[in-house]
Formats: structure tokens, sequence, C-alpha cells
């Protein structure tokens, strides 16, 4: 039997981090330039029952029964194996790479368990439509965040633009314009549990603050949703910078990403913020065919490990 694989792209949320944990709208977009793979290939000379796990970009290699059951390679597997009923598996090999760097705020979790649920539903002869999928992917999600909103399982899933409000069906979004972001990495990790973990504490703390700074980001999040549709670059980029302002009031913005962002909106970007969970991880900044360069560099200057591009749609 050949192998089969399955791939899942990245994603960055454009406005609505954290706010769409407590209700409030996101805007996401797939990011096609990185993606983890997972393939999965039947050992039939192997002992009834092997599944072995190969994972080399976390030096992972063993079998699932030396895994803990929290393990999220582990808990994703037992998922699917549990929604066919299926107690004894052909004994199978998992191979997962992800060119997706974790705890960026680039979806890496999500869609290491989107390419994995597709790869074994495929191998096991029942593949999965994009809606169980997702919702396999968001049982995963809540091993890494914690109470997550579901936003990344749901823009990896569906690999289009989306405007996501928990609970609610989702809105694939149709720009106007094409917006070009360019996407830079600080170089810190963060997981985005303890950025979620600390916002839940703060919003426990502090309820009507935090309430009412989730209200604001929501407002911003509904504007850059019609700027979108009318491709409105310049209102875009302003909404940009006041989500950037509110994050920074919960907290999560952090030296490097406003001295990226600072640099960016020196240079001439639109508009310029965090991405994703905060405190580390990767940036955004709107740019146009006049600023892109100048922009790019600067960022460059100012210590980002990684830059790239992209466009939407
Ligand atoms: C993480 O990509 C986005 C957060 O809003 C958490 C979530 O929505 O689950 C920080």
């Amino acid at each position: 039997m050949p192998a089969i694989f399955s791939t899942a792209p990245g994603k960055v949320i454009l406005f609505g981090e954290h706010a769409v944990v407590y209700g409030q709208p996101a805007i996401a977009i797939p990011v096609t330039q990185f993606k983890a793979k997972a393939v999965v290939q039947a050992l039939p000379l192997a002992k009834a029952g092997t599944i072995h796990i190969e994972a080399p970009d976390i030096n992972l290699d063993t079998d699932l029964s030396q895994l803990p059951q929290t393990n999220p390679h582990a808990r994703v597997i037992q998922l699917v194996l549990d929604t066919f009923n299926i107690d004894k598996p052909p004994s199978f090999l998992l191979r997962i790479t992800s060119k997706i760097p974790v705890a960026s705020g680039l979806g890496s979790g999500a869609a290491v368990a989107v390419a994995t649920i597709r790869a074994l539903s495929s191998f096991l002869g029942q593949p999965l439509g994009d809606d169980q999928v997702c919702s396999l992917a968001f049982e995963i999600e809540k091993l890494h965040h914690g109470t997550p909103s579901g936003i990344d399982n749901t823009v990896i899933t569906y690999a289009k633009p989306v405007y996501f409000i928990k609970g609610q069906p989702i809105e694939i979004l149709s720009p106007t314009a094409s917006f070009t972001l360019l996407i830079a990495d600080t170089g810190v990790s963060k997981a985005t549990s303890e950025t979620v973990a600390q916002v839940r504490a703060a919003w426990l703390a502090n309820p009507s603050e935090y309430d009412a700074i989730f209200n604001n980001i929501g407002e911003i999040t509904r504007a850059a949703r019609s700027a979108i549709t009318a491709g409105n670059l310049k209102l875009f980029g302003q909404l940009m910078d006041q989500n950037q302002n509110q994050l920074s009031e919960m907290d999560l913005s952090s030296p490097e990403l406003d001295k990226l962002i600072q640099e960016a909106k020196k240079t001439g970007a639109l508009g310029a913020k965090l991405s994703g969970g905060g405190q580390g991880g990767n940036m955004l900044a709107l740019v146009d065919e006049s600023n892109q360069v100048s922009v790019q560099s600067a960022l460059k200057n100012a210590g980002a490990v990684s830059i790239f591009s992209t466009t939407i749609p």
C-alpha cells in the first residue's frame, strides 16, 4: 500500500487575537509559504498494533505506546481511531515534518493536527470532511492553548481568509483589492498557552477594564472586515495600528515586537502589529509597492530573524 500524505498551511491573525477567545470577531489568513506535512505508511512486517511516530523536527522517534495520552501526537491519533471506533488499527508509521516555526504565532500545532487527521483518516479508508477535520483539530488546540477560540484550526482547515466568531458559522472573506503583508519574526519564542493564560488571569482580576478592551478590538475587527471587502488599504493600516495599541494595553507586546513595529512604521508601512499570541513570535507590516523594499530592509536592520511577504487574496 502506498504511503498517504497530507499537508496544511500556517496562518497569521490580522485582527482580533485574544479578544476572539472572549466572543469577539477575528480575521485570519492562511500562509501557504510554510506547511506541515503528515505521511502515513503501513508497516505490514511490524508486530500487530505497532504505531510508530517520527517527527525529526522535534527529535521524536518512538512508538505511540511510549507517549503520554496528553501528548498532542498521541491524542490526535487516538481521536481519529475513536472517531471510527477502531480498537486494533493496522500497524503504521506516522511521519510528521513541519516548516512552520513553533511558538511564533503561525499556527504550527493546528497545522500538524490538520495534516495528521487528513492523512490518517485517508489511510484508514475513511477520509474526513473539512467540518470533522476542523472539530477534531480543535480538540488538539485545547491541549496546546488551554482555552482556544478555534480560529487557528478553522483558518488552517479551510485554507481561506476567514472572519471568525467563536461558535458561529465561519465567513470566508473576499477582498476586492490585494493587500501585501510582510511577516517578520522577532526570533523570540513564546507559547500561546502562556499569553492566553496571562490574559485570562488579568481579565478575571479586572473584568471591566478587559471587557472594554475586548469590545474595542471587536469594533476594530468589524471595521477591518469592511476595509478588506472594500479594498481600503489606508483604513486597514490604521486599524492595524489601533489593534496593536489595544494589544499593548494588555501587555502582549514586547521590546522586540515594538522595535520592528516602530521601524516598519518609520519607513512607510501603512500599519503594523503583532500577530497571534504575542510577547514574541511574528509581527505584520502592511506595505505597498512604493515602500515594500525599504520596510523589508528596515525590519532586517532592526533584528528580524526572518521576513517573508504574503498577499491577500
Ligand atoms: C492564537 O493564534 C490566537 C489567540 O487568540 C488564541 C486563540 O484564539 O485561541 C491568541
